[in-house]
């Protein structure tokens, strides 16, 4: 099995999430290879949860990591799950347009995109040049 659907899928037994009973697993493959997984981390407090790619992200920037080359995001969703918006200009601070994103379903439904299509015209640096 492909290592990164693997770790997601792995990971996403570990979401905490007694509230959605959503489960979320992403795993994220860093400039040198390495891969990072993050879950769903829900809390009692609704707005304090964060999600999987959250995590991931975290994760790999706490290992030293600033670059994404692949992710993949999967939950038992009837659909393959898509990044929530958050998540998808968290996504982008750390990938470039051409990241392959697969969004999955444990039922094994995959739906390949990149973070370009996700995030169209997104935010960037260069919006801020000039400011006063
Ligand atoms: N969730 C994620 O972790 N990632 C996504 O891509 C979509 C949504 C989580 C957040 C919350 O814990 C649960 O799924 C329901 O929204």
């Amino acid at each position: 099995m492909d290592e990164l659907k693997q770790a997601a899928l792995a990971v996403r037994e570990n979401a905490h999430a007694p509230y959605s009973n959503f489960k979320v697993g992403a795993a994220l493959r860093a400039a040198d290879g390495t891969v990072f997984v993050g879950c769903n981390v829900e809390n009692v407090a609704y707005p304090e949860g964060t999600c999987a790619e959250a995590g991931a992200i975290a994760a790999m920037v706490a290992a030293g990591q600033g670059k994404i080359t692949e992710a993949y995001v999967v939950a038992g969703s009837p659909m393959p799950v898509t990044p929530c918006g958050g998540c998808r200009q968290k996504l982008a601070e750390f990938g470039s347009g051409d990241v392959r994103v697969t969004m999955a379903t444990t039922g094994g439904v995959e739906q390949v995109t990149t973070l370009a299509e996700l995030l169209p015209g997104a935010f960037v640096a260069a919006h801020m040049d000039g400011d006063a």
